[in-house]
């Protein structure tokens, strides 16, 4: 029996039905699905391809790359690939457009160009002048940089072929187009079949590539499902248009930890690598203004002093305003039940905004007691002494609970000049810095926010 010409596929998610479906039963988008041509059997991604062995082998005795690592040239590139990138890795770069993802390729394969070897840079997007122009103005031209307007993948796997590149950007995969699927760029079928050929060729010649992937609206790199489990780290370049911080993280990473991030600031010469965040993220801090508080949070293994601020006033509707940005909207609802509950604040009848300053997105709940005072302070009009850091989880009985790696956090605020922290119970440390160990929300509250520190309501 023949089967159907063509089947309905969810843009989204991948999801086929062979009958048109206004809601995808899988991902639950709406008008998700477009027709797509059956691709024959004889497709390249069907083809089957090895990665060297070809019989088993003990594990002890089979080679491994790793070792081999090489770095992009932006130091904190290479902290959230792991520590470099690895031969024959396929990382994808997700983002929105005009946050940078081209700029940061560019600037990084510079500097592979001229560190570890010629770069072939793949542009679906701009033409080769257009990119000649930016490298211009980067600093970023070098002999060792190839271009290459196509988005053809068999005529990007030639060149591939010719030039033997050291690594290869592929900007960007919704571009790419598979001449085997009759599909058009950019719907799944094509971007699946042309991410699988790419993971082929970076891994038989052990060539690491980078692509590029656009974000849809609700924040997914386009076909996501069907992309991430691919290739194997998925990064994704975030910030906030309007402020020029921004900041990479791994979501998924099979040569290194996910929870690493690495700091640029976007500037008029492109992107400038940001060593201390901390200080970065807290220069235009608003001290000495109640509802503002330095937490320390934790990213990965590194440290960051966040300026958390919250405002609190009084509503004028029936069901007062909760907002949050940059924190996770679930754990403030827990910290406010918890103050109005445990430390006897009457909420109910204000409108609260929290925010973490510098456009940081903070997922912790060591961030809790940071939020907790943030909102104490601005509501009971009481500032939080300048020279204070915070740390601790909010328990639901209004305790405060240990948090990991407390020492680190204690340096790193010492480091930037901080006298006081206030903490969980948890061991003395020999940074420079006087600790007061908390056991509840309302002890952190009387230590932090004595009376004397009210100031004068202002109208
Ligand atoms: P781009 O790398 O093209 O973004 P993407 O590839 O993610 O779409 O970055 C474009 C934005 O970056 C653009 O809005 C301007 C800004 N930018 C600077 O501010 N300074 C610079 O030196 C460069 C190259 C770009
Ligand atoms: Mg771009």
């Amino acid at each position: 029996m023949k089967g159907p010409k063509s089947v309905n596929r969810c843009q989204q998610c991948g999801y086929t039905s062979v009958q048109w479906l206004g809601r995808c039963p899988e991902c639950g988008g709406w008008n998700t699905f477009a027709p797509e041509p059956v691709s024959s059997p004889n497709n390249s991604s069907s083809k089957s391809f090895s990665f060297g062995n070809k019989s088993p082998e003990p594990i002890t005795k089979v080679s491994c790359s790793a070792g081999s690592r090489f770095s992009t040239g932006l130091k904190e590139l290479d902290r959230v690939l792991g520590g470099g990138v690895v031969p024959g890795s396929l990382v994808l770069i997700g983002g929105e457009p005009g946050i940078g993802k081209s700029t940061l390729l560019l600037q990084s394969s510079h500097r592979i160009g001229e560190q570890v070897g010629p770069v072939l840079l793949v542009s679906g997007e701009e033409s080769a002048a257009q990119i000649r122009m930016r490298a211009d103005r980067l600093g970023s031209l070098s002999d060792k940089l190839f271009l290459l307007s196509e988005t053809d993948v068999t005529e990007v796997e030639k060149e591939i072929e010719n030039l033997k590149p050291s690594s290869v950007v592929v900007d960007s995969i919704q571009t790419m187009f598979d001449s085997s699927v009759p599909s058009p760029p950019g719907s799944v079928g094509q971007v699946r079949e042309c991410t699988q050929q790419l993971v082929r060729i970076g891994k038989t010649h052990g060539i690491p590539i980078f692509i590029v992937g656009h974000v849809t609206k609700d924040g997914s790199i386009a076909g996501p499902r069907v992309l991430e489990h691919m290739v194997d780290t998925v990064l994704y370049f975030e910030g906030e248009r309007h402020q020029s911080y921004r900041i990479i993280r791994a979501v998924k990473n099979r040569y290194g930890s996910t929870d690493e991030i690495g700091v640029f600031e976007m500037g008029d010469h492109g992107l400038r690598e940001v060593a201390d965040p901390s200080a970065a993220f807290l220069t235009e801090r608003a001290a000495g203004v109640p509802g503002s508080v330095v937490a320390a949070a934790l990213e990965g293994t590194r440290p960051l002093l966040v300026e958390i601020q919250a405002l609190v006033t009084p509503t004028n509707m029936a069901y007062p305003r909760r907002v949050a940005s940059g924190l996770d909207y679930n754990r403030l609802s827990v910290v406010i039940a918890v103050l109005e509950r445990r430390a006897g604040l009457r909420l109910v009848n204000q409108d609260i905004y929290v925010s973490v300053a510098g456009g940081l997105k903070v997922a912790e709940p060591a961030a809790d007691l940071g939020v907790a005072l943030a909102l104490t302070s601005s509501f009971q009009n009481a500032i939080v002494r300048p020279e204070m850091v915070v740390f601790g989880e909010v328990g639901l009985a209004g305790e405060i609970r240990f948090v990991s790696q407390a020492d680190k956090r204690l340096r790193e605020a010492s480091k930037l000049g901080f006298k006081y922290a206030l903490t969980p119970a948890c061991e003395k440390t020999n940074a420079n810095i006087e600790q007061i160990s908390v056991k509840s929300v309302k002890e952190a509250i009387e230590k932090s926010l004595p009376t004397a520190s009210r100031v004068k309501q202002n109208g």
